[in-house]
C-alpha cells in the first residue's frame, strides 16, 4: 500500500498512540490529535516516519475543520485514513447519570466523530479512495449496567459508521468500527481505581475481576486492538461492520 495521510484521534496514549505506532510503521504519515501536546509529542518522538502534532479539544466545534486543514497545508492532500479513537467513559447508575455527564459522552464520543467524518469523508469519496475507523466498544454491542450514557454514546458511533459506510460504499470508501472489551489503558486504569475505590476491593482484585470478564482470562492490548484497525486499513470489503476485540466477550 502507498503511503497515505493518516488522522489518528486520541493519540496520545493507550488504544490511539498504539495505532499510531502501527501506522507509522507500516510507512505511513501520522497526524496526532489529543488535548495533552505533551503526550502527542512523547508519542511522535517514538515514530519511525513523519508525523504531524495536532493539540486540540475535540469539543470544540471547530476543532475537525482546523485539524483536517493542518493536514491538507502540511503534506498537500487531504486526509485519506481516519481513526476516530478519542473517547472518555463515566460510570453511574442512571438514576445519578447526570444532564453534565450525559452531554460529555454525547460530546466526545459521538459528536466529535461525526464533525470529523463529515469534514473528511467527502474528500475520500473524491478522490476515490479512503479508511475510516472508529473505536467503539462491546458497549456498542450490548448493555451492561451501570454505564448508561458512555453506552448510548457508542451504540450511536456504530449506527453513524453503519450509515456513512452505506453512503460511500461505491467510492473506493471503507468506515467501519472495532469494538474492543476491556483493553490494558490508562481508561482501564481509572475503571479499576473507581472499582477499587466503591468496593473496598484491591486494585489488583479489581483488575482481575475485569480480566475474568474476557474468556480469554485477561485484558486485551492495544496492540491487538491496533492490529484490527490495521486490517480495515488494508482490506477494500469489509465496511460497515463492527468488528469485536474483546477476548471473546460477545459473540455476534
Ligand atoms: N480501555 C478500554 O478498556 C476500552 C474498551 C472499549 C473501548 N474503548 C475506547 O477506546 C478509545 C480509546 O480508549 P483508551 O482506553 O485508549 O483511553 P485513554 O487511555 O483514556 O486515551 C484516550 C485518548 O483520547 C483523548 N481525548 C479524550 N478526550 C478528548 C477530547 N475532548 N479531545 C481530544 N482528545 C481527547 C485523550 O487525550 P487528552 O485527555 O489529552 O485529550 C487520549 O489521548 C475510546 O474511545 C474508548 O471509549 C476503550
Amino acid at each position: 500500500m502507498p503511503a497515505r495521510r493518516c488522522l489518528v484521534t486520541g493519540a496520545g496514549r493507550g488504544i490511539g498512540a498504539a495505532v499510531a505506532r502501527r501506522l507509522s510503521a507500516e510507512g505511513h504519515a501520522v497526524a496526532l490529535v489529543a488535548r495533552t501536546a505533551a503526550e502527542l509529542e512523547a508519542v511522535a518522538a517514538q515514530l519511525p516516519g513523519p508525523s504531524l502534532v495536532v493539540p486540540a479539544d475535540l469539543t470544540n466545534p471547530g476543532a475537525a475543520d482546523a485539524a483536517a486543514g493542518r493536514v491538507e497545508r502540511e503534506w498537500g492532500g487531504p486526509v485519506e485514513v481516519l481513526v476516530l479513537n478519542a473517547g472518555v467513559a463515566v460510570s453511574a447508575p442512571l438514576a445519578r447519570t447526570t444532564d453534565e455527564d450525559w452531554a460529555r459522552m454525547l460530546e466526545v464520543n459521538l459528536t466529535a466523530p461525526f464533525r470529523l467524518l463529515r469534514r473528511v469523508l467527502p474528500g475520500m469519496a473524491e478522490a476515490g479512495w479512503g479508511r475510516v475507523v472508529a473505536v467503539a466498544s462491546v458497549a456498542a454491542r450490548r448493555g451492561d449496567p451501570y454505564v448508561a450514557a458512555y453506552t448510548a454514546s457508542k451504540h450511536g458511533l456504530l449506527g453513524l459508521v453503519r450509515s456513512a459506510a452505506a453512503e460511500v460504499a461505491g467510492r473506493g470508501v471503507t468506515v467501519n468500527a472495532v469494538c474492543p472489551g476491556y483493553v490494558d489503558t490508562p481508561m482501564t486504569d481509572r475503571t479499576v481505581a473507581g472499582i477499587s475505590a466503591t468496593t473496598g476491593r484491591t486494585p489488583e482484585q479489581a483488575r482481575d475481576a475485569l480480566a475474568r470478564k474476557q474468556p480469554i482470562g485477561r485484558l486485551v492490548t492495544p496492540e491487538e486492538v491496533a492490529d484490527v484497525v490495521l486490517l480495515c486499513v488494508a482490506n477494500a470489503a469489509v465496511t460497515g461492520q463492527g468488528i469485536n476485540v474483546d477476548g471473546g466477550a460477545v459473540q455476534s
